[in-house]
């Protein structure tokens, strides 16, 4: 047996990042994230060859303080979290001090970042762990970090990306899952050059959701809400002839943040039992809202899965609500694109050639 030693703070930096970023879709939700925990009501994101030359997020949050440059590089450094019992009631999206040391790590990075009450803002670069000076810049209020060349230290890792075409259908559904968890932010998203998407901010969630599926889908969806003392869900389902034949459709939030819960997918396709055919999976953006000490997010690195404090309430709370609302909603009118009803129907969502139409608007 060798001996054991200490690891070099670089190799378990690579060893987090490792854990934390998976690909360039990974960098994107790290660093969107980081712009929501500081306010910001405007995020563009800008990738190139998706994500592997690429990724530039600028935010008008809060911004970093000069001195603090280095530290939010730095791993296990955070201002979301103080103490342990911080843990179990986590508000923000990021707590664990990690994101940007890993990115730094295996890519070069370079921040750059203005407060508010600063007159100029500063930057610091980093290549591949290796921090260089902070300098004085010229910058708007916020913060913009671009990443470059993701992996170009970690070739085995880089081996593992696909096409720049896969990659970027990746980030787009991170980009997605954040754009729909905050309707209020602004956002856009350009992808070597061109723009993909222009956010710009919604009341409700539903104008979203017509943004990125059509708004033939989104006329359709049946709206929920329910409270169970604290717990508040809220959300769309689809009908059931708008079922698809995977679950790449269902999106559930939870204070802000897109997770996944094995147990909630089996409340809703308990609620569609007897709608929907075998192998067809229903639609939904759910979205519930919860004290924070009612849930546990600190058991995935990157927080996509999350133990409730009350698991079992919450799933029929989900079934629950979804049972009453398909015994008082008329499932069947919809079904026929010929219904009494559908004359009236300004959306055009029955008519394919004005939904065809609408959607070219889109
Ligand atoms: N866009 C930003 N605007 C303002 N501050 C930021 C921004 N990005 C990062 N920071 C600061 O840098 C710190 C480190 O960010 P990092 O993402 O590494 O960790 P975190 O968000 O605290 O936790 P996690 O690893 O869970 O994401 C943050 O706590 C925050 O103070
Ligand atoms: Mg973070």
């Amino acid at each position: 047996m060798a001996v054991i030693q200490q690891l070099p703070a670089s190799v378990v930096n690579k060893i987090a990042a490792g854990e934390v970023i998976e690909r360039p879709a990974s960098v994107v939700k790290e660093l969107m994230e980081n712009a929501l925990d500081a306010g910001a009501t405007r995020l563009d994101v800008a990738v190139e060859q998706g994500g592997l030359e690429l990724i530039r997020v600028v935010d008008d949050g809060c911004g970093i303080a000069a001195d603090e440059l280095p530290l939010a590089v730095t791993s296990h450094a955070t201002s979301k979290l103080r103490s342990a019992d911080d843990l179990f009631h986590v508000s923000t999206l990021g707590f664990r001090g990690e994101a940007l040391a890993s990115i730094a790590e295996v890519s070069r990075l370079m921040l750059r970042s203005r407060q508010s009450e600063q007159s100029a803002g500063a930057e610091l670069e980093v290549v591949g762990g290796q921090l260089g000076p902070v300098s004085p810049c010229g910058c708007a209020v916020g913060t913009t970090i671009e990443v470059r060349q993701l992996f170009y230290n970690t070739p085995v890792r880089r081996r593992f990306l696909r096409s720049a075409q896969t990659e970027m259908g990746h980030v787009t559904e991170a980009f997605t899952r954040l754009a729909l968890a905050h309707p209020r932010v602004h956002f856009t998203l350009r992808h070597n050059q061109r723009p993909l998407y222009e956010l710009a901010p919604a009341e409700a969630g539903l104008a979203r959701i017509a943004h990125f599926f059509g708004r033939e889908v989104a006329d359709e969806l049946i709206w929920l809400e329910s409270r169970d003392g604290e717990v508040r869900l809220s959300g769309f389902v689809g009908h059931p002839n708008q079922s698809r034949p995977n679950a790449r459709m269902q999106y559930l939030f939870l204070n802000g943040r897109s997770i996944r819960d094995r147990s909630l997918a089996h409340a809703l396709s308990e609620a569609y039992r007897g709608l929907l055919l075998t192998g067809r999976y229903p639609l939904a953006f759910l979205y519930l809202h919860m004290p924070p000490d009612l849930v546990d997010v600190n058991v995935h690195p990157t927080k996509l899965e999350v133990r409730f404090q009350d698991g079992g309430r919450i799933y029929s709370q989900l079934l629950g609500t979804l049972r009453t609302k398909f015994l008082t909603t008329d499932l069947t009118h919809r079904l026929s694109p010929a219904g009494a009803d559908t004359a009236h129907d300004p959306s055009g969502a029955h008519d394919p050639a004005r939904a065809e139409q609408m959607r070219g608007e889109l």
